[in-house]
């Protein structure tokens, strides 16, 4: 089954075919990131704007690129729910029109149920059940996947999702937008020991978790330093936080592994490309006898692949719209609007 899916949540038009779940046909990528940076983060209006421009040629240069016509594709998948809103309704409207007009059906999708998936591409053998950390820009999450479209949040971040949190440090650190790339070079030469900094403790739920204090407490000792003129150690800093994000998120993780007694672990989001996390997440989870899913960094940061591969197990489950289908800005990952 070949899947015509499309992304437009945030700041990355993307259209991709994939067939199956699981085979990649064509991952086409037309990135905004370049003319956001300039403002230092995504201006929601331009987002949309340049959504319109590329969307359509977009859809031409998948089918083009996997040398197939519009009769080879038996649905369409797009992001309905959460991201910009503007962003967001752009991909649904192109995607409500499509189905409409090659009369297939059209399925929607979870931006972070297709990130989950983007682990299905990456490695064909993992199935359900298994436990994913979810890292994003908006999202900081501990999922039990159960079954490919049946999911338990077992912990969530109270305040800043860790994405965010890596964006706002590097943004005063003056790193070009989007911070959390930059900020993790920049801490591989860095001593981790250098600045301490808080590990957050969330709550009652032992598997929630909170990154505002921490974010709170690098921005103060940037701000200090700049106010009594003291040179920072910057690459000591960005890695003393990175380590701090990553000592926040991976006990967590554990004991949710523990709890669930799985022996798989998926990593998925754009903050999965971060290197600490990474190894650490490898190191403790290896040590107790764990199977660690880290898909490679191209399918960590959005992109339609994943939405595609998830779109298909949302089809064998009769999660179908119709042409009322609604773009949201918020949604949870089990479907409520938030
Ligand atoms: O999943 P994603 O592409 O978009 C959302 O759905 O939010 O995640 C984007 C986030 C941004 O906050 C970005 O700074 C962060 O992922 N990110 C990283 C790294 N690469 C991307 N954060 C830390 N280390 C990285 N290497
Ligand atoms: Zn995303």
């Amino acid at each position: 089954m070949n899947i015509l899916a499309v992304e437009s949540s945030c700041d990355e038009t993307a259209v991709a075919i994939v067939a199956d779940g699981r085979k990649v046909l064509t991952d086409c990528i037309a990135s905004q990131v370049d003319l956001h940076r300039i403002y230092g983060g995504v201006v929601p209006e331009i987002a949309s704007r340049k959504h319109i421009e590329a969307i359509y040629a977009l859809a031409d240069k998948a089918l083009s690129q996997a040398n197939i016509t519009r009769k080879d594709i038996d649905a369409v998948a797009v992001t309905y729910a959460p991201g910009l809103i503007g962003a967001v309704l752009v991909g649904v409207n192109f995607s409500k029109a499509a189905a409409l007009a090659m009369g297939k059906p059209l399925i929607p999708v979870h931006h972070i149920r297709g990130h989950i998936a983007a682990n299905y591409l990456a490695f064909p053998e993992l199935k359900p059940p298994f436990l994913c950390l979810v890292v994003s820009g908006g999202h900081t999450l501990i999922v039990d996947v159960q079954e490919y479209t049946k999911m338990q949040i077992l912990g969530s971040t109270l305040d800043d999702a860790a994405g965010e949190s890596f964006d706002k440090v590097a943004r005063v650190l003056d790193m070009p937008y989007p911070g959390g790339a930059a900020l993790d070079k920049a801490a591989q030469l860095g001593d981790e020991t250098k600045y301490p900094l808080p590990r957050a403790k969330a709550g009652d739920n032992p598997y929630d978790m909170s990154f505002s204090g921490l974010k709170t407490a690098a921005l103060n000792l940037i701000h200090h330093a700049q106010q009594v003129n003291e040179e920072l150690d910057v690459n000591s800093l960005c890695a003393s936080f990175s380590a701090a994000v990553s000592e926040s998120l991976i006990p967590k993780t554990i004991a949710a592994l523990k709890q669930t007694g799985y022996h798989k672990l998926a990593v998925a989001g754009g903050v999965a490309a971060n290197s600490k996390i990474r190894k650490e997440l490898m190191d403790a989870a290896s040590a107790l006898g764990i199977q660690v899913y880290l898909p490679p960094l191209s399918l960590c940061g959005d992109n339609a692949a994943m939405i595609g591969a998830q779109a298909y197990y949302e089809y064998l489950s009769g999660n179908l719209a119709d042409m009322s289908l609604n773009a949201y800005a918020t949604k949870s990952i089990l479907g409520e609007i938030i």
